[in-house]
């Protein structure tokens, strides 16, 4: 059994990741982002709360998300493992994800780190912008207060799971099938 934190900036590639990796470990792909954006495409009330912090760049707060995540959790009662996707986004996300896990006799196998520079984050997501379909992803300064917000509040979290072993850095750039193969021998060295 494999709970594993993709982690990384805005633009990492992490959505991109996590798609061939939970078909090829069979894990359940929990993107927090994109669980927020089918409440707002259902215009929930959780939607209608989320909608305008994600306009902005900003994160919505907590014990909504982790409830989100501890929903898809309980859905799952014999999942194989996990793949958390832009979660957890702060250290105390990090606490909750920990104490969910507990509760369920699991724990966090690895944290990989998708390591990509400002500029090429910039780059990337305002080309995905063109195509997304994502208000967020189109405007220059919505994705600079992003990476911001990433730097602020979401980087702790690699000191969080350096403590403990977790925290493996994984060079962010290059094709998509190299940058697989990198995670991919990253989570076969997971005991
Ligand atoms: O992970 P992703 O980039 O898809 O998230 C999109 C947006 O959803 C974030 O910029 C943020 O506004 C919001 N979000 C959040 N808290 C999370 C995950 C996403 O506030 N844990
Ligand atoms: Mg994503």
């Amino acid at each position: 059994m494999i709970n594993l934190v993709l982690f990384g900036p805005p633009g990492a590639g992490k959505g991109t990741q996590a798609a061939f990796l939970s078909n090829e470990y069979q894990l359940i792909h929990l993107s927090t982002g994109d669980i927020l954006r089918e409440e707002i495409a259902a215009d929930t009330k959780i939607g209608q709360i989320a909608k305008d912090i994600i306009c902005r760049g900003e994160l919505v707060p907590d014990t909504m998300v982790i409830n989100l995540i501890k929903e898809q959790m309980d859905k799952n009662p014999t999942a194989n493992g996990f793949l958390f996707d832009g979660f957890p986004r702060t250290v105390p996300q990090a606490e909750a994800l920990d104490a969910l896990l507990v509760h369920y006799g699991r724990s966090v196998s690895a944290m990989l780190s998708l390591e990509v520079e400002k500029e090429e984050l910039v780059n990337r997501l305002m080309n995905r912008g063109t195509t997304s379909g994502r208000s967020d992803d189109s405007n220059r300064s919505v994705i600079e207060n992003r990476i911001e917000v990433y730097n602020e509040k979401t980087a702790p979290l690699i000191q969080y799971y350096q403590s403990t072993g977790k925290y493996e850095a994984v060079n962010g750039i290059g094709s998509i099938e190299d940058i697989t193969g990198r995670l991919k021998r990253c989570i076969e060295r997971v005991p």
